[in-house]
């Protein structure tokens, strides 16, 4: 994440160089309306279903003593994300191919801080909230999204749950987390009017996969 004064001065310079429309629409993001909406996905540790092909590279779990090795090889991850993770019950995922880190997966309980919503959730004992997952661009293609997620999941108690938020952009996602048997469950989302925040969540029961 960046300090406040690198993001304002990036977001000055977005503004300058918008179209008219385009900057009105960033004023109104900004200072107005704003709704990020992320879909619920999760399953039982005892129904993750594993992928079908092996994993070539070398597979871990690693805890707190490790983390600051993962800064750096995630764009999406920095010091602070780590320090966070130390606050909460965490452990991370890691795929390597030898001493490089090809992608890694974090999973996380307590209060835990969702960057995505700028706010808080409540993971209780018996849940683990999957989250930040990233697999080098050279390393995509070979299904280690699914192959972390689903070693984690079979290393945890019968009655557990894994579960986390994802943008419905995100295809390659929700298709990963579908072929090891995940479903959809609820939509949680934060919205911000004149700078008010407000976040809500709705629950469901687990409905059909939408891309496999
Ligand atoms: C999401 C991510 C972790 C998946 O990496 P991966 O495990 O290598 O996934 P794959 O490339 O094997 O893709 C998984 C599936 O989605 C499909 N897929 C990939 N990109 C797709 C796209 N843009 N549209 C539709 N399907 C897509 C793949 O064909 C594959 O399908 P398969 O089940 O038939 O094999 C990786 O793309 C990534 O690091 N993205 C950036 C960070 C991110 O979005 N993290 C997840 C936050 S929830």
């Amino acid at each position: 994440m960046s300090d406040d004064s690198s993001a304002g001065a990036s977001g000055l310079a977005a503004l300058r160089g918008a179209s008219p429309r385009d900057a009105a629409t960033m004023v109104w993001r900004k200072f107005v309306h704003r709704r990020v909406e992320m879909g619920r996905y999760g399953v039982p540790t005892a129904e993750s279903d594993g992928p079908v092909e092996p994993c070539e590279l070398t597979l871990d779990v690693w805890g707190p003593d490790r983390f600051d090795e993962i800064v750096g090889t995630n764009p999406h991850l920095d010091a602070d994300d780590v320090r966070d993770f130390r606050a909460q019950r965490s452990q991370v995922i890691v795929v390597l191919d030898g001493d490089r880190v090809a992608a890694s997966s974090w999973m996380t309980g307590g209060r835990v801080f969702v960057h995505e919503l700028q706010r808080h959730l409540e993971v209780p004992e018996g849940e683990h909230f999957s989250c930040r997952t990233y697999v080098d661009p050279d390393y995509r293609g070979l299904s280690l999204m699914r192959h972390m997620i689903h070693t984690y999941s079979q290393r945890q108690p019968t009655g557990d749950e894994v579960w986390g938020l994802v943008y419905d952009w995100n295809v390659a996602s929700v298709r990963s987390l579908e072929r090891i048997g995940w479903r959809r469950s609820g939509d949680y989302w934060t919205t911000w009017w004149f700078g008010r925040q407000q976040g809500g969540e709705r629950r469901y029961p687990a409905r059909p996969a939408t891309t496999i």
